[in-house]
């Protein structure tokens, strides 16, 4: 038997990845994007179509989180950054922003040992101050608890912006150019990306968007460069094992130039 066809995935050894969930067409594995984010729309939409308040849609988008990242996990993604709550979120009604508080808590409670049974690291990125002790302490706890993990980063950009994020590492850079520790024509492309909120991550190659809006929206601005985009009317509450195949299906057949021939 074709070992790569195994669960679904064409294998570069031997052992096939553990994926949960029925048999799926071949992936092939030397072909999967090492940096892997999405912009997880559509859940309100989702609840709306379903006849169900909007916080409905955001539940069943926690399971899509959750079978996501198992999966990515499983086939053996380097990173994996979710965008589950954006600076400009907070403009929502007050009943939803706290039922997403409440709801982030409870995933970071609830699928913490998903999270270290997967030898998954878990970390976020964003203005982290302004989510309330309560979150900041669950995120503390996972984010301590999984540092030592070898396997899927998993960053969740949290009262994140990409504008934000690029103002943040400029006044860092400006900051150390005024303390006489840094010259200001060492203000460069690498500074900025030092500077950035998780300095060590490798830029997206593949950026999902659900919900079929064709927007970056704040998004990753500064590391986007040169990401391949895909784009699905699915809703995230939609988006789970068989779509995440289709987009990395997808992604092995681009060509990717970074601006060269
Ligand atoms: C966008 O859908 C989604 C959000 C603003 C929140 C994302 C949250 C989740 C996927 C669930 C919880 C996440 C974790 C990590 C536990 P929308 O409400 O803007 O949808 P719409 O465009 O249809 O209104």
């Amino acid at each position: 038997m074709d070992l790569g066809v195994l669960r679904g995935v064409r294998l570069m050894g031997s052992k096939p990845p553990e994926t949960k969930g029925a048999a799926l067409p071949p992936l092939d594995a030397t072909k999967f994007p090492g940096h892997l984010a999405v912009i997880m729309d559509g859940n309100g939409r989702w609840a709306q179509a379903h006849g169900l308040p909007r916080i409905k849609g955001h539940e069943e988008g926690a399971r899509s989180v959750r079978e996501v990242t198992e999966e990515c996990a499983a086939l053996g993604l380097g990173r994996l950054t979710l965008y589950a709550f954006s600076s400009e979120n907070w403009k929502r009604p007050k009943n939803e922003i706290d039922f997403l508080m409440k709801l982030l808590r409870r995933y970071l409670v609830n699928e913490r040992r998903t999270i270290l049974e997967n030898n998954i690291r878990f970390t976020a990125i964003g203005r982290l101050e302004a989510l309330g002790p309560a979150v900041l302490a669950e995120m503390e706890k996972t984010r301590e608890l999984s540092r030592r993990n070898t396997g899927m980063v998993m960053c969740l950009a949290l009262n994140y912006g990409g504008r934000q994020e690029i103002v943040d590492a400029a006044q860092r850079l400006a900051r150390e150019v005024a303390e006489g520790k840094r010259a200001w024509s060492a203000v460069d492309e690498a500074a900025l990306d030092g500077a950035m909120y998780d300095p060590a991550a490798p830029p997206p190659d593949l950026l999902i968007r659900t919900g079929g809006d064709q927007r970056i929206s704040n998004f990753l601005l500064w590391h986007l460069a040169y990401t391949e985009l895909w784009i699905t009317q699915k809703a995230w509450p939609d988006f789970k094992r068989p779509e995440l195949h289709e987009a990395l299906r997808d992604y092995a057949t681009r060509a990717r130039r970074f601006g060269g021939l």
